[in-house]
């Protein structure tokens, strides 16, 4: 029988440099023999990235934008996520629900009740497996998105919001010492795969 796979995902402000590691943590994973889906929030599916290019950049409500947010993700995890997992496969997400806790729970000040009602909803009980949180101080992340394309319209939010967005993702993982690890993204490449390497390995350890 196929056991069920693992879900990964990585999170962090825009700037904290999470999404230079996804392929490299695939890439491990494959070498170890697993079969390996790299995906991501908002997006993951057609109507996800549709979805993705309206929430990128159309000016909206915020109980919209939260919504949109679910139900790209409702779509994700039907389409792409469950059927994955189920199949015994390894699922890397780069950003999901925490995402979503910490921009619009935090960052535009929504709190968290509306975020977890439609968590329960849209999830019933499937949460990652593991979780990284890539942390970097405000002026590490500012520095690191000036030298990123034109921004997008959460890029170009003021720093007030990123410094909500970056706690609120500090607690969440305060609250789930378990699920979570906190990588200080202001170490070089080298030294944050390092961490994630011999992380990987205790994953794939208990998945024996
Ligand atoms: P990305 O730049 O990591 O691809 O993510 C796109 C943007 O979407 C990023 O600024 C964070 C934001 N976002 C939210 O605000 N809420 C969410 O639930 C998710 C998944 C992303």
């Amino acid at each position: 029988m196929i056991g069920r796979g693992r879900f990964l995902t990585l999170e962090g402000v825009d700037g904290a440099g999470k999404s230079t590691h996804v392929q490299w943590l695939a890439e491990r994973l494959r070498q170890a023999g697993r079969d390996v889906l790299v995906t991501r929030e908002p997006g993951g599916t057609a109507l996800g990235e549709r979805l993705r290019e309206m929430l990128l950049s159309q000016p909206m409500s915020l109980r919209t934008e939260t919504l949109l947010m679910f139900a790209a993700r409702c779509e994700h995890i039907e389409q792409v996520i469950a059927p994955a997992l189920a199949a015994g496969r390894w699922v890397l997400c780069d950003r999901f629900t925490d995402a979503t806790y910490a921009y619009q729970g935090g960052g535009r000040e929504l709190g968290a009740a509306p975020v977890a009602a439609l968590e329960q909803w849209v999830q019933g009980g499937l949460q990652p497996d593991r979780t990284w949180l890539f942390d970097v101080p405000l002026e590490v992340a500012r520095a690191r998105r000036s030298q990123a394309r034109e921004p997008d319209r959460f890029e170009s939010e003021a720093d007030a919001f990123f410094v909500r967005t970056r706690a609120a993702y500090q607690a969440r993982a305060q609250d789930d010492p378990g699920r979570f690890r906190v990588i200080d993204a202001t170490q070089g490449i080298e030294a944050i795969r390092q961490e994630l390497a011999q992380d990987l390995r205790a994953l794939l350890q208990e998945a024996q």
